[in-house]
């Protein structure tokens, strides 16, 4: 089924979200070719960082608050459930056994964008009705696409 319009502030950073799951993978494993991520432990690390509060934070915060209220209960357990694991795998790496920790962080990110892409968001895209759908699709852009450009814009300055 083709992605609704609305959601697709979500599935865009879903594809940025697989890219660094590749990239920490074989970063990690020390593949020579690793999608140009970096291959040490520090700019690894960095890179989750990087990831985890410009795209992870507001991206999980958005689909809980938006979508969570039309989810069944077992998939809003599991939405909630997996985000909070992310976020503890994060912080773990940062206090010890950083590899084994950021390996675990990419592998439950792939499995749950997987999950989101091929089960949740289809089951939203059957059970939201039209306009409810188009009000979400309009907070997703103005949280996840117009705060980000103007966050970039300031970067720049
Ligand atoms: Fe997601």
């Amino acid at each position: 089924m083709k992605r609704s319009r609305a959601l697709k502030p979500l599935s865009s950073e879903h594809h940025q979200a697989l890219l660094v799951s590749f990239q920490l993978k074989k970063g990690l494993a020390g593949h020579a070719e690793s999608a140009g991520a970096p291959k040490d432990l520090p700019g690894l690390a960095a890179l989750a960082r990087r990831f985890e509060e410009q795209i992870l934070r507001p991206h999980c915060r958005a689909e809980e608050e938006l979508l969570g209220r039309y989810l069944t209960e077992a998939d809003m357990r599991r939405l909630r459930g997996e985000h909070v694991e992310l976020q503890r795998l994060l912080d773990a790496s940062r206090e010890s056994d950083q590899r084994a920790q950021l390996t675990a962080f990419a592998d439950l990110l792939e499995r749950h964008v997987r999950w989101e892409e091929r089960d949740l968001f289809p089951y939203a895209e059957l059970h939201v009705d039209e306009a409810a759908l188009a009000t979400i699709g309009g907070e997703l852009e103005k949280r996840l696409v117009l705060a980000r450009s103007e966050s970039s814009k300031t970067a720049r300055r």
